[in-house]
């Protein structure tokens, strides 16, 4: 049990990675709460797992303010995992800004003012603090495709670098994990935009990227979820500003 006592909030996890951190991070005996835009998921998964859950709209100031306003009066933040997001694809002339904006309000603006506001609470309560930004291999380098996504990412990595950097004076660290390509409801969908814009049946992409992955297949939530105790361990002090793949080989750096 290496986080008993730590108090974490996870993002977006209402389904997919965000909910296998929240039931790893239940294993390892935190008190977990889980904020989602779909509030009746994220009740939903709470109820399953054992867990707490609260609206959360990344995109939205006074919902993440609420959200942070919760965990103070059940005593605190100690982690947050930055982990909600949305994935779009087109080639550059049909990318819309209004895609733009969305993809950048959740990804970029969504995971910038949640890590502030988190800070906020971690410095005020002098304890220190671990913050994990969900990144993506699509932030290591552009693709034809996807070339909202990946900025989004990319913006990700740069964010974590900067905020690592000067809320490590805090006692708080911040780092991130750019997984791969993991199997779940995320990737249905982005399989469905690989078979509009490449005219490819439903679920080759899939079989494509799976295959061509150097370990072999497609990650599982569950290949992410070492990653994301360790980060939160006091094994992990010493860690600062970095963005780990965890992505079976896909990507070096
Ligand atoms: N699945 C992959 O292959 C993959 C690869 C690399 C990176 N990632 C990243 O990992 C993270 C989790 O991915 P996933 O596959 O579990 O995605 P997912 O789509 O299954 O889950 C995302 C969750 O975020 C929630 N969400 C969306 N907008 C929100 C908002 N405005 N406020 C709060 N919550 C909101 C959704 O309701 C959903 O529960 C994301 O940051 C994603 O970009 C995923």
């Amino acid at each position: 049990m290496r986080l008993t006592g730590k108090r974490a909030l996870i993002t977006g996890a209402a389904r997919g990675i965000g909910r296998a951190f929240a039931e790893a991070y239940l294993r390892e005996g935190a008190d977990v709460t889980i904020g989602d835009i779909n509030l009746e998921g994220a009740r939903k998964t709470a109820a399953e797992i054992g867990c707490a859950a609260v609206h959360l709209d990344v995109t939205d100031q006074a919902s993440i303010d609420a959200a942070m306003a919760v965990m103070r009066a059940g005593g605190g933040i100690d982690i947050l995992i930055n982990n909600a997001a949305i994935f779009t694809a087109a080639p550059i002339d049909e990318i819309t800004r209004a895609d733009y904006d969305r993809v950048f309000a959740i990804n970029v603006a969504g995971t910038l003012f949640t890590l502030q506001a988190a800070a906020r609470e971690m410095i005020a309560q002098g304890r220190g603090g671990k913050i994990i930004n969900m990144a993506s291999q699509a932030g290591r380098r552009g693709e034809s495709l996807v070339a909202v996504y990946c900025a989004s990412k990319a913006a990700v990595i740069s964010l974590t670098q900067s905020a690592g950097l000067n809320l490590i004076a805090h006692g708080i660290n911040v780092n991130a994990i750019a997984p791969g390509v993991v199997d779940g409801e995320h990737w249905d969908g982005v399989d469905a935009f690989f078979a509009k814009y490449e005219k490819k049946p439903l679920g080759q992409k899939k079989k494509e990227v799976g295959a061509s992955v150097p370990f072999g297949r497609m990650g599982t939530a569950a290949d992410l979820t070492g990653m994301a105790i360790f980060l939160a361990t006091p094994e992990a002090d010493y860690i600062v500003a970095q963005t780990y793949n965890v992505d079976g080989g896909n990507w070096m750096s």
